[in-house]
């Protein structure tokens, strides 16, 4: 059904390339489940020194897992806490360059050393968080989250 082809461009023309990739995956299915969970695989084939990445969807005022590519991780996450909480609460990306400078960071993988945290927004509201870990600090830069907002917005469209 999907064939992974080599990234071998710029990082921007293969974060398109990943853009491009997550639309022929998606368009056409409503699933929330099947789309998140496509979605995850798809960032977790592409991008390289990651440990974790995945989803959290809103549930009241907490974020409860989704789908997502990595070891077991926390289940629920107050809404305001930790990087995943936090971008929910202020509705932005979250970039943490060391984990371990970030006061409230939830340790759900001991390898985790950087972070992004993305927010997905539909129609104003919060509606989850896409959260991707790695185990090198500093790891995403601003073009990774000027594209994973992108992937997060084409993602949202579906959802
Ligand atoms: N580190 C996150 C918790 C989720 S795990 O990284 C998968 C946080 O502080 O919100």
């Amino acid at each position: 059904m999907f064939v992974v082809e080599s990234y071998n461009g710029t990082k921007e023309e293969n974060y398109e390339l990943v853009l491009k990739q997550l639309t022929a995956l998606i368009e056409g299915e409503k699933n929330v489940i099947a789309n998140l969970a496509n979605a995850s695989a798809l960032l977790n084939q592409f991008l390289s020194e990651i440990n974790w990445v995945g989803f959290y969807v809103k549930d009241g005022d907490e974020l409860v897992l989704g789908p997502f590519q990595g070891l077991p991780a926390c289940v629920r996450i107050p809404i305001g806490k930790g990087v995943c909480g936090t971008a929910a609460f202020e509705k932005r990306t979250v970039r943490v360059a060391d984990v371990n400078e970030f006061p409230g960071h939830i340790a759900c993988d001991a390898r985790s050393q950087s972070e992004i945290v993305v927010p997905l927004i539909k129609n104003d509201e919060i509606i989850g968080v896409l959260d991707i870990d790695s185990p090198i600090k500093n790891r995403f830069d601003e073009i990774d989250q000027r594209y994973l907002e992108k992937f997060t917005n084409i993602l949202t469209e579906y959802l």
